[in-house]
């Protein structure tokens, strides 16, 4: 078995933007930052996120059935240092001003592009479950540069 430091290092050295999944379940909203996301299939349009099996809005998004991909612009690093902290679940949303996307999930203001899902299918991987979500709505934002992470920071596009 690889060494954990030694896997850790080298996804550290992949480069992801940030995302916030979302959902609904009756009037209460739930939210992770993750940047796990994929792209998967075109025909149907197909994407994926892979959730922590101990993640509190994991049981939401299996009771609701739908999430939505909220895309992070490069100002939106506090949002995703808030979805990422553990104990503040239920205040999570307070002073943002969410539309809700055609599936009723959550799609918060700002960002670069959503993507609206309904759960097609959840494959169980290790300790983390892959959600594949059949992508139902989209909505870009123009103008606005997405959040990056790497090497456990922060960052944001350069020209080349
Ligand atoms: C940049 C970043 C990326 C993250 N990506 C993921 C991810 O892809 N999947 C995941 O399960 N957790 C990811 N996390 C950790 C979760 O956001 C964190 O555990 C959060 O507290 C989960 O919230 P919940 O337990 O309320 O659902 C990430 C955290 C950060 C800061």
């Amino acid at each position: 078995m690889i060494d954990r430091q030694r896997f850790k290092a080298a996804l550290r050295r992949w480069a992801s933007g940030v995302t916030i999944v979302t959902t609904r379940a009756g009037e209460r909203v739930f939210g992770m930052t993750a940047s796990a996301f994929s792209s998967v299939s075109l025909e149907p349009p197909l994407v994926l996120v892979c959730i922590d099996k101990q993640a509190h809005t994991l049981p939401w998004i299996v009771e609701s059935g739908v999430f939505a991909v909220n895309v992070l612009a490069k100002e939106q690093r506090e949002l995703a240092n808030r979805f990422a902290t553990e104990g503040n679940e239920l205040v999570r949303f307070e002073g943002i001003a969410c539309r809700s996307g055609p599936s009723g999930a959550p799609w918060l203001p700002d960002t670069v592009a959503v993507l609206d899902c309904r759960v097609a299918v959840a494959h169980d991987a290790g300790d983390h479950w892959i959600y594949v979500g059949e992508v139902r709505a989209t909505e870009v934002a123009a103008g606005r540069e997405p959040l990056l992470y790497y090497d456990a920071r922060y960052r944001a596009l350069a020209d080349h």
